[in-house]
């Protein structure tokens, strides 16, 4: 019995220039290196150029992305772009990323579900190849959260950072098998009662401006691990597979103490945890590509290792996606 899957061909990353410390930030706001790494894990984040747009990032990673792969950007016929930081409320960002690739075929949209927007990406590319209605797409996760933060509130402003994340897809055609290469499952979950504790307080039908990020964070950390867990344990049960089975475990970089008490209650080891949110802080939708490119980079992740990915964001919405790179 064989099996469609989705599988791996590339990743690659972009970052801005400009590198914000919290030593910096310290000189803006009432904060202190010492307090956001102790509650944050954070010690920088990169901030885009004023003319650098979504769009930008997005298509610095896609190129990447496919440099790694060693495929054209004609072969491309999905592209499917996770922000909530679009260049404008349309057209999609997704659509000037294919422009700007040269692509002038399939289809390329814009998909919102906050820090959760890779994973949701990565799920929906990979129904879409499993059903044979692509070949082979570009997910990609880009955003410039600087331009929705309040500068003037600590609480928010030490927390987020810019930058692009992408990975090629291919469908294959693999064994049917648990040792199978690429998306094994996917797991999504969304929870609207919560949409109020992580928003933002603008958009073109409510105020007609593009408004900023509020956050309740106590809220937000008071679901994060329990959602995160849950959809984790999802994953395990589906596919047959247990903590001591992964070779790496890459979370939405929101924040150390979500991801060490996750991992801790899931009896991950510690050595296995990818993290850059001390680096890039929380990059919502670009966060989980950022982190796979630099454990590819660095010689971590090989082929035919098991990776676990999970985001929980805004809305709420959380998930989580088993592959075997
Ligand atoms: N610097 C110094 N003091 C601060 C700062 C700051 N940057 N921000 C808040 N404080 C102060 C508060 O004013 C408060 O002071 P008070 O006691 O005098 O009123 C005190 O620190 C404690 O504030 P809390 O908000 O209760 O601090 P907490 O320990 O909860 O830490 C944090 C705040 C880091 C935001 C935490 O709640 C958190 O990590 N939440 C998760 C939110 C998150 O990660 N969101 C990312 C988006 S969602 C996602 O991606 C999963």
């Amino acid at each position: 019995m064989t099996a469609i899957r989705s599988v791996v061909l590339g990743c690659g990353s972009y970052l801005p220039q400009k590198v914000l410390t919290n030593a910096e930030l310290a000189t803006r706001v009432d904060t202190s290196d010492e307090w956001i790494v102790q509650r944050t894990g954070i010690r920088q984040r990169h901030i885009a150029a004023e003319d650098e747009f979504t769009s930008h990032l997005a298509i610095h990673a896609a190129n990447a992305a496919l440099a790694h792969a060693g495929i054209d950007a004609q072969s491309i016929d999905l592209i499917v772009l996770a922000t909530s930081t679009p260049d404008n409320t349309f057209p999609a960002t997704a659509v000037t990323v294919q422009s700007g690739l040269g692509i002038v075929r399939g289809a390329a949209f814009d998909l919102q579900a906050v820090c959760s927007g890779f994973v949701f990406a990565l799920a929906t590319a990979d129904n879409f190849l499993r059903a044979g209605a692509f070949k082979r797409a570009l997910v990609i996760g880009a955003e410039t959260f600087s331009r929705i933060l309040d500068w003037t509130d600590r609480g928010t402003c030490v927390l987020f950072g810019d930058g692009a994340g992408a990975v090629v897809l291919e469908a294959q055609k693999q064994p049917g098998k648990p040792s199978d290469r690429g998306i094994l499952t996917t797991h999504l979950r969304s929870d609207g009662r919560h949409r109020s504790k992580l928003y933002v307080d603008g958009g073109p039908s409510s105020t007609q401006t593009v408004g900023y990020l509020r956050m309740e964070g106590r809220e937000v950390f008071k679901h994060a691990v329990g959602m995160i867990t849950d959809v984790i344990v999802d994953a395990f049960n589906a596919s047959g597979t247990s903590a001591d089975d992964i070779d790496w475990f890459v979370p939405h970089q929101a924040n150390k103490r979500i991801i060490d008490a996750s991992a801790h209650k899931l009896h991950i080891a510690p050595e296995k945890v990818v993290l850059t949110v001390d680096r890039h802080g929380n990059t919502s939708a670009a966060s989980i590509p950022l982190a796979l490119s630099v454990a590819v980079a660095d010689g971590r992740i090989k082929r035919g290792d098991l990776i676990l990915l999970e985001a929980m964001g805004g809305g709420f919405t959380w998930g989580s996606v088993l592959l075997r790179w």
